[in-house]
């Protein structure tokens, strides 16, 4: 007899929808959310060397060196304060998972990411969904929010490469007086000065009570660090759970990431070879009149609905060549299924236009 979990999975191959895990690691890459590649650039002799002693931070895991990196990588994105997260996952899952109590109210983007989204189910605070980008529907439940309010959004979000009018949904949040949180996942290392993110390069980084910047896209490594107030750092460490009950990362974690800032200032030109990839990208597919969405940091979506027939447009991308991956329901809503296309300061011009022709043979 087969266990429910049995049914489940038989269910998901019966959709289309079976997931598996795949390398296709002698592909062009089209796929990783490692906008610029920065591991090319990095030197291993300047790791760091100092002695690990493993445990959550709260105990033997701390050191100075730890809360040192943190202190510029606040400075870096003009925070008073950050603290570290061994995934974005998880500083998702700890951050909203303790920032409301009970009787507060956490209004959050239709296409939130699942770490947001496990983060709510987690909290005592109600959660309010509002329609994707809606500027109109989001003041609408902010008008009837009880409590505390907090608006939780992406700058850009992952699957559709897409973004929010920041500038408007901070005045929303003063007129109402609710928190705002921005996780950075998809701009941080690719928007705003060496990188430090679309709060910055809209002016608005001071009126934002939460961000969420992630190592795991353009940094090129993993980790994610919540840049906020010092009392907000003090709060996660008191009451975030992924935060306390974890081993904390290591030193030569902390310097892998302080290795990725410092190339971000120094090697300016890669940042600057990104956006003009993605300038050659977006009129190479204009030209050959190829239906893109999204367009925000790296990331490209190509609508074909039904998992069967976006599995096999990916399926004739990659024996072209091409590591580009098909997005299924339920991953996105059934319907919009689509390639999402990743492009990286190192895709050559050629590999790009190589893309899009191909891209466009299948459609004829
Ligand atoms: C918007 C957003 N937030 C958070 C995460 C989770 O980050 P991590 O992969 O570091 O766990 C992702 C990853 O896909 C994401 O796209």
């Amino acid at each position: 007899m087969m266990t429910d979990f049995q049914k489940k999975l038989t269910r998901r191959r019966a959709d289309n929808a079976f997931r598996t895990l795949s390398d296709k690691g002698d592909l062009i890459d089209f796929s990783s959310n490692n906008y610029l590649g920065l591991e090319r650039y990095i030197d291993h002799q300047k790791m760091s060397q100092e002695i690990n002693r493993s445990g959550s931070r709260l105990l033997s895991g701390e050191t100075n060196y730890k809360s040192s990196v943190e202190g510029e990588i606040a400075r870096h994105h003009q925070a008073e304060a950050a603290l570290i997260f061994s995934s974005g996952y998880s500083a998702n899952l700890g951050l909203m998972s303790c920032i409301g109590g009970r009787g507060d109210t956490i209004l959050f983007d239709a296409l939130s990411h699942a770490s947001i989204r496990d983060g709510l189910k987690l909290s005592q605070a109600k959660d309010l969904k509002f329609a994707h980008n809606d500027l109109e529907d989001l003041e609408h439940k902010l008008s009837r929010a009880e409590g505390s309010a907090f608006v939780v959004i992406e700058s850009v979000y992952s699957m559709d490469g897409d973004g929010p009018d920041l500038k408007s949904v901070s005045t929303l949040c003063q007129k109402y007086g609710a928190h705002l949180i921005v996780d950075e996942a998809h701009s941080a290392g690719v928007y705003g000065l060496y990188g430090a993110g679309l709060c910055i390069e809209a002016g608005i980084a001071d009126q934002v009570f939460a961000r969420i910047i992630t190592y795991g896209k353009a940094f090129g490594f993993h980790g994610a660090a919540v840049l906020g107030s010092k009392d907000l750092r003090d709060y996660l460490i008191n009451f975030s759970r992924p935060f306390i009950y974890s081993t904390a990362p290591s030193n030569q974690f902390f310097r892998e990431i302080e290795i990725r800032y410092a190339i971000l200032k120094e090697r300016p030109e890669i940042s600057n070879e990104f956006h003009e990839k993605k300038a050659h990208l977006e009129s190479s597919a204009e030209k050959l009149q190829l239906n893109l969405g999204g367009g925000m940091s790296g990331i490209y979506t190509y609508v074909c609905p039904g998992n069967e027939l976006v599995k096999k447009l990916g399926n004739y991308l990659q024996e072209a060549g091409f590591d580009v991956r098909p997005i299924l329901s339920p991953t996105v809503p059934a319907g919009s299924e689509r390639l999402r296309i990743c492009l990286h300061a190192y895709n050559s011009k050629a590999e790009i236009d190589g893309l899009l022709k191909n891209l466009k043979n299948y459609e004829a």
